[in-house]
């Protein structure tokens, strides 16, 4: 992936745990690089091995540390310069769900290299609730799309988000998103 998501897991790391907190995650994952430049693509393993690190040091499963680096990206993104983008396709959070592959595709023309996920609303029961489905190339991310999507909620000043997984399998899952 694009070292920019290995330097949000970098900064997560360090706001909760230091820099000591980081040197241990680079230990336990056996990564030996410090920075990644934002615009250049790494093997996928690293940013695993990262995950996997940080959930030795802290004691979080992997699945946590993906929920809270999923609920962090959107804060790292918006601070790293992308507020815009964020601005441009969702101006509520409906509308930011519908053009999340939008958002992404506008990456891919200053990003080449983005294998982008994607996403797809295959119900809309009302105007605030919603069956999403997430699918990826990559195997077991579906809880750090947990955590964006309470970010984003969050964003929209929703506070009574429900998210529900309805199904999930290595490279796509299905979500029930309701909120009023
Ligand atoms: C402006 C904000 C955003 C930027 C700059 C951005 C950029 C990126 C980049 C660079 C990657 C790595 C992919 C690669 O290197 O091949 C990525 C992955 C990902 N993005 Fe975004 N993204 C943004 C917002 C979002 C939002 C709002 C969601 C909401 C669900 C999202 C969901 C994901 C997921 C789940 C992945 C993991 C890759 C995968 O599933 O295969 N992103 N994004």
């Amino acid at each position: 992936m694009y070292g920019l998501i290995n330097m949000a897991i970098k900064q997560l790391v360090i706001d909760h745990y230091g820099t000591q907190g980081w040197q241990e995650v680079k230990t336990k994952a056996s990564v030996k690089e410090d920075y990644f430049e934002l615009l250049t693509v790494y093997d996928d393993v690293i940013t695993y091995n990262l995950v996997k690190g940080a959930s030795e040091v802290t004691g979080k499963s992997p699945v946590e540390v993906l929920q809270l680096f999923g609920k962090y990206w959107v804060t790292y993104a918006s601070q790293a310069g992308y507020e815009p983008l964020l601005k441009l396709f969702g101006p509520n959070f409906k509308d930011c769900l519908v053009n999340l592959n939008r958002m992404h595709e506008h990456m891919g023309a200053m990003m080449p290299g983005l294998i982008p996920p994607e996403f797809e609303i295959s119900k809309e029961i009302s105007n605030t609730e919603f069956e999403l489905i997430y699918k990826s190339q990559r195997p077991g991310l579906g809880p750090m799309v947990t955590g964006l999507l309470e970010a984003l909620a969050i964003r929209y000043g929703i506070t009574n988000l429900e998210l529900k997984e309805m199904s999930q399998e290595s490279n796509s899952c299905r979500f029930l998103i309701k909120w009023s």
